[in-house]
């Protein structure tokens, strides 16, 4: 297939019709399937651009217990899907704007980052080596993990010395358990998510246990996911677990805007796009949350995520329930992003590879 492997050969036509004869891909949600090859990538001490990466196997990897990312979670990922269209291409969405969010969270981590075309040829890589994982159209996409860490040992706090890149990838289907169905939000007003000046704004893998104890406790009370509040004024909404939120009231979809505090997701600036096209007038702006009670819509938006209608919002133990029919708003949104991911509608800004 045209890349070089580390330990193994790339799949047989044989293994390929095993995976598909095997896979279940009517029920994948969003777990770990683990998939054939991954890709790494190192620089080194005094090196200021990676070497030449390669595919290996799968596994796991070897790191010193003194690793910046290990103990001061220097450490930052990305998330993006590659998708089977119905004629056999295979489509990436927009993966140099993951390149370059990577690029941009490095930077405030202190990391070395790879290029742009390190970073897509990487992805492309992964998606090629391990095909045989991308479901077939319409029953999921292979969720593909870039991620870039502090592999060097270091003890006090300081960057790491050397930096692995590496990217590896899985089956996914919906991300919710909901599936399709509207979630379910509670909204946080004791843990906030991000401050001002903080990190909240790159995909640091320091934002995410953070957020794990608001989202047990609402998930144990039968919760989707959660909403965060402004931690300044406990007010503004800001968004939700892994992914942004939307409101639509009249014809005026909004999203609160980036102040550090949000991360700028490429389904979020993808959907703004979109929008526009439909004819809807599209705003950033603060949202108060008493407005987004409000809306006629809410709606949640990421690369996992893709687009989640929201059912209800809890806020201080009152529950809104929002109207769900075929004719929302967010499912046109929805079509048409995912007909442009799967090569099923013209991509007439250039976003798939
Ligand atoms: C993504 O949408 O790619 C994310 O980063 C969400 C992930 C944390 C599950």
């Amino acid at each position: 297939i045209g890349v070089r492997c580390l330990g193994g050969q790339a799949a047989s036509p044989l293994q390929e019709s095993a995976v598909e004869e095997e896979m279940e891909w009517d029920n994948l949600g969003f777990s770990l399937v683990q998939t054939d090859y991954m890709y790494v990538m190192k620089c080194g001490e005094e090196e200021s651009e990676f070497e030449a990466g390669q595919l290996s196997r799968f596994g796991n990897i070897e790191l010193s217990p003194a690793a910046g990312v290990l103990n001061y979670g220097q450490g930052v990922f990305e998330g993006t899907k590659a998708y089977r269209s119905e004629n056999g291409g295979l489509f990436l969405f927009r993966p140099q704007d993951n390149a370059i969010r990577m690029q941009i969270g490095a930077d405030r981590m202190c990391m070395q980052s790879p290029s742009v075309h390190q970073f897509i040829h990487a992805v492309k890589q992964t998606a090629l080596a391990n095909r045989r994982w991308i479901p077939p159209p319409g029953k999921g996409s292979l969720y593909i993990r870039p991620l870039l860490i502090g592999s060097g040992p270091v003890l006090g706090v300081a960057p790491a010395a050397e930096y692995t890149f590496l990217v590896y990838a899985s089956p996914v289907g919906n991300y919710f358990k909901e599936g399709t169905a509207a979630i379910n939000l509670y909204v946080e007003d004791e843990f906030h998510r991000a401050g001002r000046g903080g990190a909240g704004g790159v995909k640091s893998v320091t934002n995410y246990a953070p957020v794990m104890k608001a989202m047990r406790r609402a998930k144990d009370k039968g919760f989707s996911d959660v909403l965060y509040l402004d931690a300044n004024n406990k007010r503004d909404i800001e968004e939700v677990s892994a992914s942004n939120v939307f409101m639509l009231k009249d014809n005026v979809i909004s999203t609160p805007p980036m102040n550090g505090t949000i991360l700028e997701g490429i389904t979020r600036k993808s959907i703004m796009d979109i929008a526009q096209d439909l004819g809807y007038q599209v705003e950033e702006r603060a949202i108060p949350i008493e407005e987004l009670l409000e809306a006629d819509e809410v709606f949640c938006t990421g690369t996992a995520v893709v687009v989640a209608p929201v059912g209800s919002i809890t806020y201080k133990g009152n529950r809104v329930e929002y109207k769900m029919s075929a004719e929302l708003g967010c499912l046109k949104l929805q079509s048409r992003l995912v007909g442009i991911q799967r090569g099923e509608i013209e991509d007439s800004r250039g976003w798939l590879v």
